[in-house]
């Protein structure tokens, strides 16, 4: 028996899985949610003799993947993908995206834009009207991080977003490690008020890798309710 926020999860993930048709290349996005698609894309595997390739946006979901006899190929392999499925940690009215609750936004921002469609999954708890409650996860090189950190502030300073906060993400008493091999800053920025500016501020940043938006790349999301009902923006 699911509680209500896993079947909104579960509802939206099989929808999902349900778009993917014999002999795709999949995307395979990262979290609780992405984790549901995974496991009902190997039941069609499995049961229906389906034919898929997926690439996996984290070592966590590689390993789930193999686990449920998904056959898995890199990005460099398959090239070009037709689409990807990932969760999302916030999503506005324009489909943009806050990512990275979850560590992986770097390689899911870098799988999805090589795909056809993006389409995501997620619980209603997801839809804002303006992205930036959900703090905003960046990816930063672990070499001088702190300087890294100073000059993301002075950069939103200089944008008027005021009384920011960040912090570096701990995993337990260490700084937490991506897949690869950086840190994250979490930004509480509140309110985003224009995502696009503050995407390409941040980016432009040294010592930032990438930044937890999704600006223009979702091309669906598919919205899980915990009464099982689903619904679909785009
Ligand atoms: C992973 O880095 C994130 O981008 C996830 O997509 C996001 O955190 C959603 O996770 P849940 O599906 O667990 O909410």
């Amino acid at each position: 028996e699911l509680s209500p926020i896993d079947t909104a999860k579960y509802v939206a993930a099989c929808r999902a899985a349900e778009m993917v048709e014999d002999g795709m290349r999949v995307g395979l996005g990262t979290g609780s949610t992405a984790a549901w698609l995974v496991r009902r894309l190997g039941e069609r595997v499995q049961d229906e003799g389906l034919r898929v390739k997926g690439v996996p946006t984290s070592t966590r979901t590689a390993q789930l993947a193999r686990e449920v006899g998904i056959e898995v190929i890199s990005l460099d392999q398959a090239g070009w993908l037709d689409m990807t499925i990932d969760g999302a940690d916030e999503f506005d009215p324009d489909l943009n995206l806050i990512k990275g609750g979850g560590g992986a936004h770097l390689q899911e921002k870098i799988v999805a834009t090589a795909s056809d469609q993006m389409i995501v999954i997620a619980d209603a708890g997801k839809e804002v009207e303006t992205l930036g409650a959900f703090p905003l996860p960046v990816e930063v090189v672990p070499f001088g991080w702190q300087t890294t950190r100073t000059l993301i502030e002075e950069a939103l300073d200089a944008m008027d977003v005021l009384g920011t906060s960040s912090a570096l993400r701990m995993n337990g008493a260490a700084p937490f490690v991506t897949d690869e091999g950086n840190h994250i800053l979490d930004l509480h920025l509140q309110r985003i008020g224009n995502p696009r500016q503050m995407a390409l501020i941040l980016n432009q940043v040294p010592g930032v890798v990438e930044n937890g938006l999704f600006i223009d790349i979702c091309d669906k999301v598919i919205i899980g309710h915990g009464d099982g009902r689903v619904e679909l923006r785009d």
